[in-house]
Order: structure tokens, then sequence, then C-alpha cells
């Protein structure tokens, strides 16, 4: 299998099953998965077979769609019913990525604005909705890509975290896109990848896909970044982000903030790589976000031979934290540049698409 040609996420061969790749075997191994059950897919959503925000917001489309399908009425009220059932059983998969709850919305919004169809009609406009997001997600990060490179010189040190790349979306990636689209125009820029602690997306994802891409990519412990940076290493900071609220505040993957600190320690641009489909203007401020709680193993035990701390002792083990729309110099979105003040600037982006 060549992962070049391979979509990390999409509608199997026959139309009734959700394709992914599934990224807890990357980089040892590329298995694409073929799920048709619910169960089967929220298992995939919550275990990171499928990860970031994009991505979880699609797979979870096709998802809804699939539920659809097993949805035993020809009652177009009934049919609604169950479907907000199967809908609230996704959304559960995890907290934090608000395009996951955006993604569910939308589909049901669809199936609501046409009660009075036939079910077998609600099931085809199910489909070409996630069809359509699908399309949609690849062009935004290809337009998040052309806005981005404009920020990128020639011979650049990018640094970044966690997978932001094609893995969690459809296509390019968010903050990896304006990477991939100065390569096509053939500037050079080097990338330093954090690994990422506790699950390594940023070893095993974003290491993985720049390498396989061409891309002159460094990997770093996490606690190496300041000295990266304090060497003159890195010119630029690009991420991505689960949620943005309406004052520009970011969740994105544990150890963002971090990096946004060291970045503001150092004068170093720290931009936010994401669509308009990641950004909540119902989340006031980044106070309001829930952050994934996940499992102690995860930091005790899943990447060592043998258990590397002791039995009973407390681990905190949040999957995301919030940086401060004070320490973003600007958000790299599919409609353009939002610099502070974002609560502005922001609500101007989706005003204009209106
Ligand atoms: O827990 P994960 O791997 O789903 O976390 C992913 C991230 O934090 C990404 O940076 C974010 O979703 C943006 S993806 C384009």
């Amino acid at each position: 299998m060549n992962f070049a040609q391979t979509p990390t996420v999409g509608f199997g061969a026959d139309g009734t099953a959700l394709e992914l790749i599934d990224q807890t075997l990357l980089p040892g191994r590329l298995e694409v998965l073929q799920l048709r059950t619910q169960p089967e897919i929220w298992e995939a959503i919550h275990q990171l077979r499928v990860r970031g925000a994009p991505a979880i917001g699609v797979a979870a489309a096709i998802g809804l769609y699939l539920a659809s399908l097993e949805i035993d009425t020809q009652d177009p009220a009934a049919f609604l019913q169950q479907l907000a059932q199967r809908k609230a059983y996704l959304a559960s998969a995890r907290p934090t990525a608000v395009n996951l709850f955006w993604a569910l919305d939308r589909m049901e919004r669809v199936a609501q604005a046409h009660t009075g169809q036939p079910v077998a009609r609600l099931r085809e406009l199910l489909c070409q909705e996630a069809q359509q997001m699908l399309e949609e997600d690849a062009a935004s990060c290809r337009r998040i890509g052309e806005y981005g490179s404009a920020l990128l010189q020639e011979g650049d040190g990018v640094l970044t975290h966690c997978n932001a790349g094609r893995l969690a979306t459809v296509q390019y990636g968010t903050a990896l896109a304006p990477i991939y689209v100065a390569q096509e125009q053939g500037k050079r820029v080097r990338v330093f990848a954090d690994e990422t602690r506790p699950l390594l997306q940023g070893a095993r994802l974003t290491a993985f896909e720049l390498h396989q891409s061409g891309i002159d990519t460094t990997l770093l412990c996490d606690n190496m970044a300041a000295a990266a940076m304090k060497n003159g290493w890195i010119q630029l900071v690009l991420v991505g982000a689960d949620r943005i609220a309406a004052n520009g505040d970011t969740a994105n993957k544990i150890g963002t903030l971090g990096v946004a600190l060291l970045a503001h320690h150092y004068k170093i641009p720290f931009y936010v790589c994401a669509p308009l489909t990641t950004i909540d203007l119902d989340t006031p401020t980044g106070e309001q976000i829930q952050i994934e709680q996940r499992s102690p193993e995860e930091v005790t035990t899943l990447w060592y031979r043998e258990r590397m701390a002791p039995v009973g002792i407390k681990v905190w083990n949040p999957a995301f934290d919030v940086t401060g729309q004070e320490l973003i110099t600007g958000i790299i979105t599919d409609r353009g540049i939002a610099r502070p003040p974002f609560d502005r600037s922001l609500a101007a982006l989706f005003e204009a698409g209106k």
C-alpha cells in the first residue's frame, strides 16, 4: 500500500463503510480499516485511530450516514428520532474538537430540513452531505496552505506540535498545509516536529508524513523546543486547533501552550491554522472549552517495554491545553488570516461568508 495514495478518511469502496487509515499503527504499519457499525466507529474516534479535529468531523458525518442505513423504519419522524440518538452516541466519543459536533449538527439539520421526504430520500441527502464535507475539508485546507505559505521565506525553520497534517484532515492538513504549498512553490523550508507526549503524534505521524513527502524534517523531544528557538533555528511556529473560542483562545494538543510561551519569549511569530469549522463563536473564551482527560496508562506504560512509573502513582493526562489569544500572532483560516483583536477579526471572517 502506498501512503501518498491512501486517503486518511473517506467512504469505503461500496459506500457502506467508513474507510480510514488506522493511525495507531503508524509509522510501522499502514493499514486501512473498513468500519460499518456504530460501536466500531465510536471506538475508532475514541482510540484515535482517526484523529485531528477536521478528520474526526468528516468520520463522524460518514458514521451518521451509515447509522441511517441501520435505522429500520419507513416513518420519517421515527427515523429522525433514532438519528438523533445515534448522533448523541457518536458525539460522546470525544469532547474537545468542535468539528465533531459541528459535523453531526450539520448532518442532522439536512435531515430535519426535509422532514416530509421518504426515508430513502433522507438517507440519500445524508450521503451527499457527508461527501460534500469531505470535498469542502480538502478545499479549506488547500486555502489555509495558500494563505499560510505567503508567510514562509526560503530557508525558514518552522516548529510544529502534534499532528495537524494530512493525517488530521482529508488532505493537506492545517498547520502543515502552508509547508506543503511552499514545497510546491519551490520554497525550501525546514520543519522541527515536537514528538508530542504522551501519544507521540509528532514523532509517529508528523515526522512520518513530512518525511514521506521529502520535506526536511527534524524530530525534537518536547523539552527541546526552547533550545532550538534559542539557537535561532525557528522563524515561525505553526500549530493546529481543536476549538477556537470567539475571543481567539485556542485549545490544541497538550504542550501547545508551552510552545506559545516560548515563542513569545523568543519573539517568534506563533500562528494557529484552522478552518472556520474549528472556530466556535458560541464559546466566548477558552475557559468554557471542555478538556478531554485520558487514561493514565498513556503516560505510564503505553510506549514502554515495561511500566515506567510506580504502580498507584497519580497521573494527570489532559489531551489538550488552551493557549490564550494574547500569545497568538494570527489565525490562518480558509478565509484569510485573522489578527488581533480576534473577537472582531474572527466574527468578520464569518460575516464575510454570508
Ligand atoms: O488528540 P488528537 O491527536 O486528536 O489531537 C489533535 C490536535 O491537537 C491537532 O493539532 C488538532 O486537532 C488540529 S488537526 C488539523
